[in-house]
């Protein structure tokens, strides 16, 4: 089972590339940008990862972005997790990044995008590995500075294929970025956003339809409301599953009772992402193998969750059909 899931061709969808910050490297950007930062060694840093929900987790990890200086840095950190996929077998990964971030702290807009994109064409040409950028808004803070935010970005609008919205769920719902969700998709931008995570089923209701988003990051807390289910199958909307990142920030209390089978039997279509791996224990491999222990779950159901995750992904028609031919390909050996 492990090696089936080790080799599986897969997409992933949810990931936040300043997630992607191993202690090893956050180290030694730190140390070239001389930066200081509140740890003396990397098994510090390892053992501050310790969560009781969505908020003490972002607080260490706004706080490790700030090494983050040149163009370099977002080079590196870009790459690095390329390779991690390449070693994965993910063929195809759409990367999140907060510009605010960064902005926040007077890097530019275009040192933010340009090191992270060179990565990702370095990535396709030396390890095949196709990706995408989700821009995500940060809702903790106003929808004026989103609106700066996708200012920001026009120039460089062939870079980006979607708008995504992550941080603090709670009291910060959907529905205080209509207007800059609006004006995303008419610059071409297609919606996402994470709902459901600590936020309540109506955060979900929000983002589909005030929002109007074609994909939900997280989405656990559809399961309080069945009208909901029904409305987001109807739609057709996929959600991006992390159970490792709902494990370490508490959303849910054990993998055992993590609800991927029950969202599966449900009929909604979901799919197995990392989240922030470098905080949260395992990058999707591991996620996966991890949940196939505590549910059980068949190599059909990984396999179905795989082909979700290019079915879901935003890639153009043709490309998803030559990723979905692979995986076909792939699991039609492993059954004979
Ligand atoms: N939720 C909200 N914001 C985030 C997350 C998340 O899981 N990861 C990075 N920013
Ligand atoms: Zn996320």
């Amino acid at each position: 089972m492990q090696r089936f899931i080790n080799n599986l061709p897969k997409a992933e969808l949810h990931l936040h590339i300043e997630g992607t910050f191993d202690p090893e490297l956050m180290f030694e950007i730190a140390k070239r940008n001389q930066i200081k930062i509140p740890f003396s060694s990397v098994e510090e840093i390892r053992s501050a990862y310790e969560f009781n929900c969505l908020q003490d987790f972002l607080n260490i990890y706004y706080q490790g972005a700030k090494v983050l200086i040149q163009e370099k840095d977002f080079y590196d950190l870009t790459y690095s997790y390329l390779e991690k996929c390449a070693a994965q077998n993910v063929r195809h990964t759409e990367i999140m990044f907060d510009p605010q971030t960064h902005t926040d702290r007077g890097i530019s807009f275009k040192t933010v995008i340009t090191g992270i994109s060179k990565a990702m064409e370095a990535a396709k040409e030396n390890l095949n590995i196709s990706s995408l950028l989700i821009m995500s808004y940060l809702r903790h803070l106003s929808e004026e500075k989103a609106f700066k935010t996708l200012q920001d970005s026009l120039p460089f609008k062939n870079l980006i294929t979607a708008v995504g919205l992550d941080s603090s769920e709670k009291g910060n719902p959907p529905s205080k970025f209509k207007k800059v969700f609006e004006a995303s998709i008419k610059e071409g931008y297609i919606p996402l956003a994470h709902a459901g995570e600590e936020g309540n089923s109506d955060y979900i209701w929000e983002a589909i339809d005030i929002l109007g988003i074609k994909r939900i990051d997280h989405g656990n807390n559809a399961l309080q409301d069945k009208n909901l289910i029904a409305e987001i199958i109807k739609r057709d909307i996929a959600l991006t599953v992390c159970p490792l990142s709902n494990t370490a920030l508490q959303v849910v209390n054990d993998l055992k009772n993590h609800p991927l089978k029950k969202m599966m039997n449900l009929g909604l279509k979901v799919t197995i992402n990392s989240d922030d791996p470098a905080f949260f224990g395992g990058q999707i491999n591991k996620n996966f193998i991890e949940l196939q222990k505590a549910l059980d779950l068949t190599k059909k159901e990984i396999y179905e969750l795989s082909k979700n995750s290019f079915q879901y992904s935003l890639l153009d028609t043709e490309t998803k059909f030559k990723f979905l031919l692979e995986l076909e390909t792939y699991y039609s050996e492993q059954n004979l």
